[in-house]
């Protein structure tokens, strides 16, 4: 595994992360099932994770914390979020700076920490990101409940946002082959000193046609948020496919090493359940493109 700074926060983490999101916490996924897949990321060098008390209904995060007991957690980077909470059946959101008190310390007790490595804001709104709300975050770094800031969203407004404040350390946006526009703001982070965390690195598989492969429920889920939110990803993944086509690496392996051939990225935050594709993602980190596969990337980006 190849390691990378985390912008300037002092940390360093895997180059491929851990994503304990979406089917992975869900109830109907096999507990046993997913702590192996904790377990055997931690043994085979990954070090960064990345969770939320409003993934998979709630049970993500706490799912997370029993994965984490007797483990040494001194050399996890480990990132959760805040500002969204599952509760009485829905995900409930709350930016206020009371709320997002509430919900580290409520981490914190969750993942069995003293302080949490990584605190994302899980999508604030840009008219929220007031002086006096990031003056109050601050705060909460002050008194060592958190060691570095972040924030997630998918809103270039936002991401600029957060990208010009001091008080962030850390941001995280969806960048994959598919975002290719995410480039400039992936720049923009690293030239602020930010580390950038790549979620969704693979396109939720959709480049590999991941829709049609139906195997069992977990890909009837996996199919049933794409065609909830994510339609337009599907359409362009049919363009990518001819990653799946090289010798030498996976279709997915490929995705991976275009993530993580661009320097402004510092950890590929990839989500699975199985564990032939985590073992494969694993083995992504330091393969590299060939100039061949570049050239076509870059044609297929440019509409060619
Ligand atoms: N999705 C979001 O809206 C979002 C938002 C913010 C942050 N994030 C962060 O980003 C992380 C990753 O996002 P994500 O899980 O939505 O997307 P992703 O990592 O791009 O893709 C996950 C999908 O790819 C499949 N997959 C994984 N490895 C594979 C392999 N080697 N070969 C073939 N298929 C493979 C998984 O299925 P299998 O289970 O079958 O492997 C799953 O369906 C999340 O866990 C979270 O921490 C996500």
């Amino acid at each position: 595994m190849h390691y990378r700074s985390l912008g300037t926060t002092g940390l360093q983490v895997s180059e491929i992360g851990f994503g304990c999101a979406s089917w992975w916490g869900q109830v109907a996924f096999a507990e046993a099932e997913a702590l192996h897949l904790v377990h055997y990321a931690i043994d085979h060098g990954v070090t960064f994770f990345d969770t939320s008390p409003a993934y998979s209904r709630g049970n993500a995060e706490p799912r997370f914390g029993r994965a984490l007991k007797g483990r040494d957690l001194s050399k996890l980077v480990i990132a959760t979020k805040a500002g969204t909470r599952h509760a009485q059946g829905r995900v409930r959101r709350d930016m206020s700076l009371s709320a997002i008190e509430q919900d580290v310390v409520q981490s914190l007790k969750t993942l069995g920490l003293e302080t949490l490595p990584v605190l994302q804001l899980h999508g604030p709104a840009a008219d929220e990101l007031t002086p006096e709300f990031l003056e109050g975050l601050l705060n909460l770094k002050k008194r060592g409940l958190v060691q570095a800031l972040g924030a997630n969203s998918f809103d270039s407004e936002t991401l600029y946002k957060i990208i010009a404040s001091p008080v962030f350390d850390v941001v995280m946006m969806d960048f994959n082959v598919l975002r290719p526009d995410r480039k400039a703001l992936a720049s923009a982070a690293q030239a602020a000193g930010k580390g950038v965390l790549a979620g969704m690195p693979l396109a939720m598989g959709h480049t590999g046609l991941q829709v049609l492969k139906l195997r069992g429920l977990r890909d009837l889920w996996y199919a049933a948020r794409a065609f909830k939110g994510h339609r337009r990803d599907i359409a362009q993944g049919t363009r990518f496919q001819f990653l799946h086509h090289q010798e030498g690496m996976s279709g997915s392996q490929a995705a991976l090493a275009y993530v993580l051939s661009h320097p402004e990225i510092s950890c590929a935050v990839v989500g699975t359940t199985r564990m032939h594709h985590l073992a494969e993602n694993i083995s992504a980190s330091g393969m590299c493109l060939s100039p061949d596969l570049t050239a076509k990337i870059a044609r297929a980006h440019a509409g060619k």
